[in-house]
């Protein structure tokens, strides 16, 4: 029988599986390796991600000196996924930086909707009106994912 990549925790069907190590230094070097194979170093986001601990987030939001604007999108994409305020910094610099690749500005945007901290709107609002319409169309989606989240919350009771 035919086999298929499995389904993560998060739902996604990722385009690698997650590492088998917990070590953190090690999943760090790896990702961080500029000869490593891309599968491997996507093997160490996937797993940083399952980690879901400052210390993984902040690993990937390092690994944004990454020379692959491929593996800086999957960087916005995972950090849109773990929805932890510790990225949010590193994504509003990612999105502001008329120099990074539209995609990765693209996924930040994203990632900053999906996270849910209205610290982002500011910036989100910022570009609406970029000049690349896969930034500016994703700054829409995330202002509207955050009031609708504002705005369909059951309010919590006391
Ligand atoms: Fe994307």
């Amino acid at each position: 029988m035919q086999q298929r990549p499995a389904t993560s925790e998060y739902g996604s069907v990722d385009p690698a599986p997650p590492s088998t190590t917990v070590q953190l230094k090690e999943l760090r070097t790896i990702l961080l390796d500029e000869d490593q194979k891309m599968f491997q170093r996507m093997r160490s986001v996937f797993k940083l991600r399952n980690i879901r601990s400052p210390e993984s987030c902040l690993i990937l939001c390092e690994a944004f000196n990454s020379k692959s604007a491929l593996l800086r999108h999957e960087l916005a994409y995972v950090l849109g996924q773990m929805q932890m305020d510790e990225a949010l910094p590193t994504l509003i610099r990612i999105l502001s930086d008329d120099k990074e690749h539209v995609m990765v500005r693209h996924e930040a945007a994203e990632a900053l909707g999906a996270i849910g901290n209205h610290q982002a709107i500011p910036t989100l609002k910022q570009f609406l009106t970029d000049k690349h319409i896969e930034v500016s169309e994703s700054c829409e989606v995330a202002l509207d994912l955050l009031d609708w989240v504002q705005n369909s919350n059951v309010p919590e009771s006391t």
